[in-house]
């Protein structure tokens, strides 16, 4: 029998309360270490998500967060797995069924594998939905399709309570995805964006938590950590100063659809390398490394002394050197945001380390993923539209 199926049965006798965290700890120790290569086979995808081909806006409604009277009810501390410093994702049940899930603010929807998705259950060992074993499940039947990072999802939309932590939202709509083009260590995603850009047109989990009076104040704030197998936690509902530094500076969200915003600059101030003067940037925690445009990344790469690998199309760097490499500066709203060569450098079992630094031709716009996110507090206000910064305890 396959380990992880023989954990996952022990799990059900065992583990009664805490299987939740269990099952999704032993799946991540469990899965095999991507391949470098993901990276890049990672860029088309992104290219989709957000280039000129990517998701058009939909009619759903504007963000309503009423979020202004009544009593305080809650917040959500949301536990998150570390899988290989480019994935974190945390537990939720879903009509009562244990799934893990990304928590993406690069996209707006729900979506766990579906009990027919026969990749999602042979290829990719996810968890899948049993819509006859919740009671609360309302299907819905209207197809959706969604491009990521990670690969393309396809199947129909239906309605089920979604808990994460003691936050229960009822009537949440999702997509039961029944078929998949990749695997991730997670099963499903949980978008965090506008809804707007929701391509199932189902109001947003976080925007139904508001709605329904589920959290106190309508952010969320991730902090992530590194080099363990803990990624940290993301609160919904809530922030923790104690998990940052300082005070937290805030910029404005200049289009409500992605967590987009003006970046000053990025750069290396100590080998006199500073790009975008003022650009357009995403905040997202969906994308793993930092994205820009070929001529950015090229000259960033450059100064980082890494080897243009035409076989994988990643930038490499050798591993011992990482040490000597300068800390990246972002400008945002003011202030300088540092990135150590540990956290911009993905590094390998195999010895392979690869630059955070990935390019997407014809794009002209950042989009700042988990390489930032793992040395910063980040904080997403819905109602004021700004996202916060600090430097991450
Ligand atoms: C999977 O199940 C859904 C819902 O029951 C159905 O609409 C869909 O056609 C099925 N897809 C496949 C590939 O069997
Ligand atoms: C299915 O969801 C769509 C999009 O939210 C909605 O317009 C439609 O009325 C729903 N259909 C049913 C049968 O619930
Ligand atoms: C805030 O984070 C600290 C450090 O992890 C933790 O000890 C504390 O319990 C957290 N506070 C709240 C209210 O969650
Ligand atoms: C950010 O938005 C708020 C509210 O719309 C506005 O008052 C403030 O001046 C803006 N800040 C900057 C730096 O543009
Ligand atoms: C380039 O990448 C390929 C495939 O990952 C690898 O086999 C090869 O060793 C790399 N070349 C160099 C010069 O590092
Ligand atoms: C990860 O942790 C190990 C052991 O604590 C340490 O030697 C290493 O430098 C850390 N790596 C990074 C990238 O922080």
């Amino acid at each position: 029998m396959n380990p992880r199926v023989a954990i996952l049965l022990l799990c059900v006798f065992v583990c009664v309360s805490d299987a939740f965290h269990r099952i999704a700890m032993q799946r991540h120790r469990h899965r095999k270490l991507p391949h470098a290569r993901h990276l890049w086979a990672s860029r088309k995808h992104i290219r989709r998500k957000f280039g000129v081909t990517a998701a058009v806006a939909t009619t759903a409604a504007a963000p309503q967060s009423s979020s202004s009277t009544t009593s305080a009810p809650s917040e959500a501390i949301e536990p998150l797995f570390n899988a290989y410093e480019t994935q974190f994702y945390g537990p939720c049940l879903v009509g009562n069924q244990p799934f893990t899930l990304q928590f993406d603010t690069g996209s707006s929807d729900l979506w766990i594998p579906n009990a027919n998705c026969s990749t999602c259950i042979k290829t990719c060992g996810n968890a899948v939905f049993q819509a006859a074993k919740s009671k609360s499940f309302v299907a819905n039947g209207t197809a959706f399709k969604i491009t990521y990072g990670i690969g393309k999802v396809s199947g129909v939309i239906a309605t089920d309570t979604v808990s994460i932590e003691q936050i229960s939202i009822k009537n949440q709509g999702f997509g039961l995805v029944s078929q998949t083009d990749t695997c991730s260590s997670f099963d499903g995603v949980l978008g965090l964006a506008y809804p707007v850009v929701s391509l199932t047109e189902q109001k947003p989990p976080f925007y139904q938590m508001i709605e329904q009076k589920l959290v106190d104040q309508p952010i969320f704030s991730f902090h992530l950590k590194s080099n363990t197998s803990d990624g940290g936690s993301l609160i919904l509902g809530g922030s923790n100063s104690s998990l940052y530094h300082g005070s937290l500076t805030y910029v404005n969200v200049t289009q409500q659809k992605l967590w987009k915003f003006t970046m000053d600059y990025i750069g290396f101030p100590s080998r006199k390398c500073r790009r975008c003067n003022g650009c357009n940037a995403i905040m997202d925690s969906g994308t793993s490394l930092l994205v820009g445009p070929t001529e950015d990344i090229t000259q960033l790469n450059r100064k980082i002394d890494a080897k243009y690998n035409s076989t994988n199309g990643l930038w490499e760097v050798p591993c011992a050197r990482i040490t000597h490499l300068p800390v990246l500066e972002l400008g945002i709203a003011g202030k300088k945001f540092l990135v150590r060569p540990q956290e911009y450098i993905i590094a390998y079992e195999d010895n392979v380390c690869i630059s955070g630094f990935m390019d997407l031709a014809g794009i002209n716009f950042w989009i700042i993923g988990d390489v930032f996110f793992r040395e910063h507090y980040l904080l997403f206000d819905v109602e004021q539209n700004r996202i916060g910064i600090a430097r991450a305890t």
